[in-house]
């Protein structure tokens, strides 16, 4: 499973791509925001930034929500850096954008999806990733992890190449339940990847370990 972080934050993406496991970002116009990017020159000087930190995928997200601005915002984001993925909201001109970026070979990215229905219309669009939000579904009380297994059902029935990107990850089990349902992709904050580092068993062995050591060495 690829491992995206889903941030704007320089720092933290540094920090992760550091780590060496780091395979793309995700970035929405609230994490924009959250970093104070204001106006259109620097949103573009931000993404470059980015892309120039991680050599993968960086989605990039359009404000517009008709399909003549979509397409307009789109390809003018594309032209920032190679690896720039174009993230189109889940909406009926969102997903006849989608269609046109993937006949123009433009790789895409259709977020806000909740249902399998829409990854189902993602798909057909030909978009390269689809992205289910599974934190949102869980703080409604529906099993996000389960949207997952859906999708992945109807996409290796018909072998769909769309990739699953999960999306919303909150947390570490987030993280280990996509793995088990097969999602492509996972992204997370920071705090999800980090968290994955964790065991008391790792910290007390290591320990004991270097005890050992440097006791044999007195
Ligand atoms: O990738 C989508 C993500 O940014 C939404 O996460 O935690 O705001 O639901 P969250």
């Amino acid at each position: 499973m690829k491992f995206f972080i889903d941030t704007a934050n320089i720092d933290q993406i540094r920090q992760a791509q550091a780590l060496g496991i780091l395979d793309g970002v995700t970035t929405n116009p609230s994490l924009m925001a959250k970093e104070g990017i204001k106006g259109e020159s620097n949103i573009r000087n931000h993404y470059k930034q980015i892309c120039d930190i991680v050599k993968g995928p960086v989605s990039a997200e359009v404000i517009s929500t008709d399909f003549e601005g979509i397409i307009r915002e789109g390809e003018s984001l594309a032209e920032i850096d190679p690896n720039i993925v174009i993230k189109v909201p889940m909406l009926p001109d969102g997903v006849k954008a989608i269609k046109y970026f993937s006949e123009k070979g433009l790789k895409t990215n259709c977020t806000l999806v909740f249902s399998a229905g829409q990854a189902l219309l993602a798909a057909k669009a030909g978009a390269t990733y689809v992205s289910p939000f599974i934190g949102r579904l869980d703080d409604i009380s529906y099993d996000g992890i389960e949207l997952i297994q859906q999708i992945r059902l109807i996409y290796d029935n018909y072998l769909y190449e769309t990739q699953i990107l999960a999306a919303s990850v909150r947390h570490t089990l987030h993280v280990i339940k996509c793995a088990e349902a097969g999602a492509d992709v996972m992204t997370g904050p920071l705090q999800s990847i980090m968290g994955l580092f964790n065991h008391p068993l790792t910290d007390i062995g290591l320990k004991k370990f270097l005890e050992d050591f440097h006791r044999s060495q007195q």
